[in-house]
């Protein structure tokens, strides 16, 4: 698969790490921007408050699917429902949102782990295959919450427990089982 990641930092550089390890084609833009027509899915990874300024530098945005991986702290206009929604205004394909809830820090020991971390996403249903595959080629286990009305949002305003088990623990991995499937 062709991977446009936006944003080389920590998750975007990480991911581009995994998925080229898995064997796909991978081009990570800072915020110099660069051309993603060629992309079959294009992942956004810049701090939430950078969006517009990111995109706007990236040519050849045309309706591809879009994974938003981003997070946003502090107070927030409500233009958009979500970060996932301005994504998706802008780059017009359908959108899921993935990867928010899991830390790269982590990345390098997601195959060590006795059992494989979960990956909480949300998505429109055009875009649910490709991002399952795209989690599970990170090395999670996708575990779908609904549609990107209301899940993403769902998933942005869930930051504030993830950073408080942080705050005790460090990053972490989380593994969400049927009974007896632990
Ligand atoms: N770190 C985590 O564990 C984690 C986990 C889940 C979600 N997130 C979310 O994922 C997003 C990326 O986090 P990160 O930790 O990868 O951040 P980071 O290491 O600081 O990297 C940010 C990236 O965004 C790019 N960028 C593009 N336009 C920008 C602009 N106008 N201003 C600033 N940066 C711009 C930067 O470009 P340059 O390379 O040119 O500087 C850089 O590649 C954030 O929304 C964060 O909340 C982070």
């Amino acid at each position: 698969m062709k991977i446009t990641v936006v944003g080389r930092g920590h998750v975007g550089g990480g991911l581009a790490r995994l998925w080229t390890a898995a064997g796909h084609q991978v081009t990570g833009l800072g915020r110099e921007g660069g051309d993603a027509s060629g992309a079959d899915v294009v992942v956004v990874a810049v701090p939430g408050p950078t969006i517009a300024d990111a995109l706007a530098q990236v040519s050849g945005l045309a309706g591809q699917p879009a994974i938003d991986a981003c997070n946003h702290y502090g107070s927030r206009d409500d233009t958009h429902a979500s970060l996932s929604h301005q994504i998706k205004s802008i780059i017009g394909g359908p959108t899921a949102k993935s990867f928010s809830t899991n830390f790269a820090a982590a990345y390098d020991e997601i195959s060590q782990q006795r059992a494989t971390p979960s990956n909480l996403y949300a998505s429109d249903p055009e875009a649910r295959t490709i991002t399952e595959q795209l989690i599970r080629d990170a090395g999670y286990e996708p575990l779908y919450v609904g549609g990107l009305t209301p899940g993403a949002r769902l998933l942005e305003d869930s930051s504030a427990i993830t950073r408080a088990i942080a705050a005790q623990i460090g990053p972490f991995f989380y593994r969400y089982a049927s009974p007896g499937a632990l």
